[in-house]
């Protein structure tokens, strides 16, 4: 195994897009930033500089992070932010993962432009489970706010209304051929006939699931969220923020420019979203005249949760898989909007509907971050004050997951509040939608873990009859899995990996508004001897 060393250098740096100049905030100057690439077993060192005035913080998303709760990247969970002018390596090694995974800003909203691949190949002399494909290619989906993504941020945060939404989505940083300004630097990959090509797609977006699709080119899906999955063929993907996918498309339909195009899944009712659609090229490079316009991809409507339910109930497993079947800790998490009452409702606070504020919240409590230590070092070092540990039970039955319910559970609690779990146990969680102010599915990521996805439904969760139907043969394993609209999606996992661990709806406006949790995983004698120490550099708040 290799250790890797980097350095990121969080800079600005001018970047043209529609039309205007933006100065962003990137790493090395790149957007996206760096592209990482390692084998399974592999160590990375990242020193990350910061030589902007925000403070940030750098999350490697889907790195387990064995005993190394201090190098995941949350800001406030498991360190303090590093300051401008300040600096912090990242060390760890990855330990059983292969796939696409991907890292980003934890710091807010600056993730928006600081994000990039991370892609771990096989060990040494080890292949992948599927054919060779002579090229890859790493697809990053994003978004691109017209405007500064942190003024969006704080729009949202002081009107208490929704933020205004992105102006474009992009492919590898670029809009593409229907956006103004955008054509001449359309993202084109190559392909010779007949090759076939990995593409390794990530939604590194901040609040649209996506859809894509490349025009009369199936494709063949070999991995999600770097665990490898039954291949099945699928003419479109739906893809939530934070999660990847692996495809294959082979190069087989007469050579011509072909559109790869990615628009938004939108399920939210009456709510404003960005509807325009990215686009890249699929070129072959043989010799021909290319006739006309690039042929246009099919996708399907913005709502379509039929076409994404029929997608993502097709994952599984490559392998058998090792679900827990002993659930020692058997939980029920609503997750959802929420609306705050003003006392005026006039303020400039108040520009939710019916002069309220917008709040999320996991079972009814809003997660509010600590200020004055991360969680990991209060919990490591005993310090008291940071958090509390009574994250509350499920809200009574009453609350009606329908949407259909008393304004006065419209309003969540408010607190830093956190849910122990002792090491070793078996886990179930099962992530129910509230449907309050709107149906619309989640994607909640998990930190520390990945997890298998082991059923999921429509409507509410029937803990006397939908286990039955729990797939605990092949389940996919994942570290993002969306909360269906007006539903509900259970996953399963050992809690072996001591810690502090975030869990969040990866749509950032909802993380923004407090739809998180915190999970404090000890090992077994309330200690926490198991984890590595912290370094010596890890930023002080
Ligand atoms: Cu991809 Cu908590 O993040």
């Amino acid at each position: 195994a290799e250790t890797h060393y980097h350095e990121f250098i969080v800079q600005r740096k001018p970047v043209k897009r529609l039309c205007k100049v933006h100065n962003i905030i990137t790493v090395n100057g790149q957007f996206p930033g760096p592209t990482l690439e390692v084998r399974n077993g592999d160590s990375l060192v990242i020193k990350v500089v910061n030589a902007v005035r925000y403070n940030v913080s750098l999350h490697w998303h889907g790195i387990k992070q064995l005993r190394n709760p201090w190098a995941d990247g949350p800001e406030f969970v498991t360190q303090c932010s590093i300051k401008p002018g300040g600096s912090y390596t990242y060390r760890f090694t990855i330990e059983d993962q292969e796939g696409t995974l991907w890292w980003h800003a934890h710091s807010r909203w600056l993730r928006a432009t600081v994000y990039g691949a991370l892609i771990i190949y096989p060990k040494m002399g080890s292949y992948y489970p599927f054919l060779m494909p002579k090229r890859e290619a790493s697809v990053l989906l994003g978004e691109w706010f017209d405007r500064d993504p942190m003024s969006v941020l704080r729009q949202a945060l002081f009107s208490g209304a929704a933020p205004n939404v992105s102006d474009a989505y992009t492919i590898n940083g670029q809009p593409g051929d229907f956006y103004r300004c955008s054509k001449k630097e359309t993202v084109r990959f190559g392909v010779n006939s007949g090759e076939t090509i990995l593409l390794r797609i990530v939604n590194s977006g901040l609040n649209q699931e996506l859809f894509f699709s490349v025009a009369n080119h199936p494709l063949t899906v070999v991995a999600v969220d770097a665990s490898y999955t039954k291949p099945f063929k699928t003419n479109v993907i739906m893809i939530g923020p934070g999660q990847t996918t692996d495809v294959l498309l082979t190069a087989n339909q007469p050579p011509a420019h072909y559109y790869m195009a990615a628009t938004a899944y939108n399920t939210a009712m009456n709510a404003a979203f960005d509807n325009t659609t990215t686009t890249a090229i699929l070129q072959y490079n043989n010799n021909y005249q290319q006739q006309q316009k690039p042929i246009l991809a099919q996708l399907p409507f913005f709502n379509d949760t039929p076409t994404s339910t029929r997608f993502t109930s097709q994952l599984r497993s490559l392998n058998r898989a090792n679900v827990p079947t002993q659930i020692d800790e058997s939980l029920l998490f609503t997750v959802g909007l929420g609306l705050i009452n003003c006392t005026n409702p006039n303020s400039p606070r108040c520009q939710g509907p019916n002069g309220t504020r917008f709040a999320a919240s996991i079972n009814n409590n809003s997660f509010v971050f600590p200020k004055s230590n991360s969680i990991m070092q209060a919990f490591y070092q005993g310090i008291p004050g940071v958090f509390t540990t009574d994250f509350p039970p499920v809200p009574p039955l009453q609350f009606d997951y329908t949407g259909n319910v008393s304004r006065g559970l419209w309003q969540p609690g408010r607190g830093t509040k956190t849910f122990r779990l002792r090491y070793g146990s078996s886990v179930q969680i099962v992530l129910q939608d509230t449907s309050i102010v709107t149906t619309e599915d989640h994607p909640m990521h998990l930190h520390g873990y990945h997890f298998y996805v082991v059923g999921s439904g429509f409507g509410n969760f029937n803990s006397a009859t939908d286990p039955a139907r729990f797939n605990l043969v092949d389940p996919p394993l994942r570290n993002t899995i969306g909360t269906p609209p007006g539903g509900w999606v259970a996953i399963r996992f050992v809690a072996d990996n001591p810690g502090a661990w975030l869990m969040h709806c990866h749509i950032d406006s909802h993380l923004a508004w407090g739809l998180a949790m915190v999970f404090l995983v000890e090992n077994g004698e309330g200690e926490m001897q198991s984890v590595l120490p912290p370094p010596p550099d890890l930023p002080p708040c």
